[in-house]
């Protein structure tokens, strides 16, 4: 009773996640859901974890359960370098630090980098979660413009000019919400930009590895090193419930992220993280991503095809070569927000792009859609039942 008057000056900056939110009217029976970002069960590699736990149990004995250090369970480190080498990453072992999710370096970050009233610069739109995990700690946001190519480097050398920005946070490759992978011209800009400011960049990359056509670009770690902070996750390509997620970070950063884990969880599960290691060292994850992509590149056809073949023309979106969405974009003035109750009301769910934005009042007309949950038929049905909602509505 009267606990509301305890509360920091901090709390009352959180607000529920609104995707989650948005997920409790998912779980009607019949809704079709575009609009959670989780990995497809049948992604997760099941018909091997049993012996991967036995294999874990045999190798590692106790250790597996025994608390660990904070930076990470030593196999999974060393398992960790080896498989950031291809995305142009070459790190030594101590510099890899292992998390709970990605989520959890994103906090880290947060704690450690940002003083009330600081200045952290984010796209627009941008990944939700990281809004929600530096918020607590009181910033403010500067706006960099995108456009379908992602970031526009042009955008942030003017933000590093007006100066005083604390960290830059982006997720350049098959970006959460829009699906969007920065070109590699325009990585080179934006590492000549960090570099010649001596600015903070965060990449996020969950999704990189999800790359349906086309060929790989380079990590934005591996054009910038000193500038950037690299954090990954093995959620999109392992399994979410794991909470594993990693950074490999500048060492005067990295010490302190260490310092604020040790407070936070002390360490990530063990356990966990040797089931990791088995699966990445005894090359499970080499065999199994193949079939990760194979199962999602045809849903993610057959929404490119069901917006094609539906969507009215004043609508456009983005056609990613990866990762686990589909960004739309309708006529200025609909009001997604309307729009997804009446889509409700037809059993399909999606998520109001307005929610990515760090700066209320913009992406009213916008749509984050997601293809990883729903077999093809059921995509095609439900985006057809979109345009059909669209329709009525406009
Ligand atoms: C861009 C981005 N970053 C971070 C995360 C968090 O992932 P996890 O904490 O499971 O590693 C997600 C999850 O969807 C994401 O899309």
């Amino acid at each position: 009773m009267g606990f509301d008057k305890l509360l920091a000056d901090r709390t009352k900056t959180m607000d529920v996640n609104v995707i989650r939110e948005i997920l409790k009217v998912v779980s009607q029976p019949g809704m079709v859901s575009l609009a959670g970002g989780i990995p497809a069960p049948e992604s997760f590699p099941m018909e091997i974890m049993r012996d991967l736990t036995s294999t874990v149990i045999d190798k590692y004995g106790a250790k597996a359960f025994q608390y660990d250090p904070t930076e990470g369970f030593g196999p999974l480190r060393e398992a960790l370098v080896d498989y950031l080498r291809p995305k142009g990453i070459q790190s030594k072992m101590e510099e890899i630090l292992v998390a709970s999710g990605s989520q959890g370096v994103l906090d880290a970050l947060g704690k450690v980098l940002i003083s009330k009233g600081d200045t952290v610069a984010v796209e627009a739109p941008t990944y939700l979660g990281a809004l929600q995990a530096f918020t607590p700690y009181e910033p403010a946001y500067a706006r960099l413009d995108t456009d379908e190519k992602g970031l526009i480097p042009e955008s942030l050398e003017k933000v590093l000019e007006r100066g005083g920005i604390k960290f830059i946070y982006l997720v350049p490759t098959f970006q959460n919400p829009t699906g969007r992978t920065i070109p590699l011209e325009r990585r080179k800009d934006i590492a000549a930009i960090i570099s010649k400011f001596n600015a903070l960049l965060i990449e996020d990359d969950p999704y990189g590895s999800l790359r349906y056509r086309g060929t790989d670009v380079p990590t934005l770690k591996s054009l910038a090193p000193d500038n950037v902070v690299y954090i990954s996750t093995l959620s999109k390509v392992f399994a979410p419930g794991l909470r594993l997620g990693f950074c490999v970070a500048p060492a005067q950063i990295r010490k302190w992220l260490v310092i604020v884990k040790q407070g936070t969880d002390l360490h990530s599960s063990t356990f966990n993280q040797a089931l990791a290691a088995e699966y990445i060292a005894g090359g499970f994850l080499a065999k199994h991503l193949p079939n990760i992509i194979n199962l999602y590149r045809p849903k993610q056809e057959a929404m490119l095809a069901a917006l094609d073949n539906y969507f009215p023309d004043r609508f456009s979106w983005s056609r990613p070569e990866g990762g686990m969405f589909i960004w739309a974009e309708g006529p200025p003035g609909l009001d997604m927000q309307t729009l997804y109750w009446k889509a409700v009301e037809h059993k399909v769910a999606f998520v109001p792009g307005k929610y990515f934005y760090s700066t209320p009042g913009e992406g009213i007309e916008t749509m984050r859609l997601n293809f990883t949950m729903a077999d093809e038929q059921t995509i095609d049905r439900s985006i057809k039942t979109l345009a059909e909602v669209i329709e009525d509505f406009s």
